[in-house]
């Protein structure tokens, strides 16, 4: 692996703890405006300082992060298919001459393994990683779910071991019973999707128990995002990661920080702000 390569996945995993607390706002690519993403520009800065690195569109990318920002950028490079229609259809939407443009440190594509577009989702995922290794630019293979599809050790397992087998640096799945085999038996560091929005707790034990199976972190949106603190709930997720807090205590803080943020809102109403 080359010099830039290394340098990109280093940005995304941070060195000091093997860990990474990946944003993702990429949803609207086939959800359209989704709650809590509606203004995506809102929705990100004030979490920025907290994500070790920021996952989207190319479109969200130019139109709603100010460039001199300094969080390092994973593009979402598939797409092309939207709710209403087949979402394992994808094909690939950004070139990797513009991946570089845009100075982003991984690209992301997902594959949906067990569909009946499997082999085209796989074979794009390799003319990825092909061009990623040209440019020194990581991939992260996501592990799209079909509505078939049962979200078990056995499926994921096989999907993500799929995608380091063809090449990709890091696999995105979800977390599930007996995630500890899913990661042991994949070559290359796995993070966990949050999901749909689920109770602030239980969010953070999902969290917890993936960091506890051996994920390397999180690449979580709408449990962040849709949360009524949102900068609070990154903020207790990233105590998990980094710092192995337990969920309790996280919650305490997702608390205590919570509470913070509302007396701040009250006192600048009360000062007419
Ligand atoms: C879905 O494929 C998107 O890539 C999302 O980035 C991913 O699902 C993570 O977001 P969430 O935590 O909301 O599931």
């Amino acid at each position: 692996m080359d010099w830039g390569m290394k340098n990109r996945l280093s940005r995304i995993i941070r060195p000091e703890t093997g860990r990474t607390v990946m944003l993702a706002v990429d949803h609207g690519y086939f959800l359209g405006p989704t709650t809590g993403l509606e203004e995506p520009e809102k929705t990100i800065a004030p979490l920025l300082p907290y994500a070790d690195t920021l996952m989207l569109t190319r479109g969200v990318l130019r139109a709603c992060v100010d460039p001199s920002t300094n969080v390092p950028i994973v593009l979402r490079v598939s797409g092309g298919t939207s709710i209403l229609g087949n979402l394992a259809d994808e094909g690939t939407t950004v070139s990797m001459k513009d991946a570089v443009r845009l100075n982003t440190v991984g690209v992301a594509l997902s594959i949906f393994v067990g569909s009946e577009l499997e082999r085209k989702t796989l074979l794009a995922l390799a003319d990825l990683i092909n061009e990623g290794h040209e440019a020194g630019i990581p991939v992260l293979a996501v592990t799209a779910v079909g509505k078939d599809m049962a979200r078990d050790a056995r499926y994921l397992g096989l999907a993500c071991r799929i995608a380091a087998e063809l090449g990709a640096h890091i696999v995105k799945t979800y977390y599930c019973d007996g995630f500890e085999k899913v990661v042991k038996s994949c070559p290359v560091p796995v993070v966990i999707a949050g999901g749909k929005k689920i109770p602030e707790r239980d969010a953070l034990e999902l969290s917890h128990n993936a960091i506890s199976s051996g994920a390397a972190g999180v690449d979580m949106g709408r449990n962040i995002f849709q949360s009524e603190h949102p900068v609070a709930m990154i903020r207790a997720v990233r105590e998990i990661v980094h710092n192995n807090m337990t969920p309790q205590r996280a919650f305490d803080l997702y608390k205590t920080l919570s509470e913070s943020e509302e007396a701040k809102g009250r006192q600048a109403v009360k000062a007419g702000l």
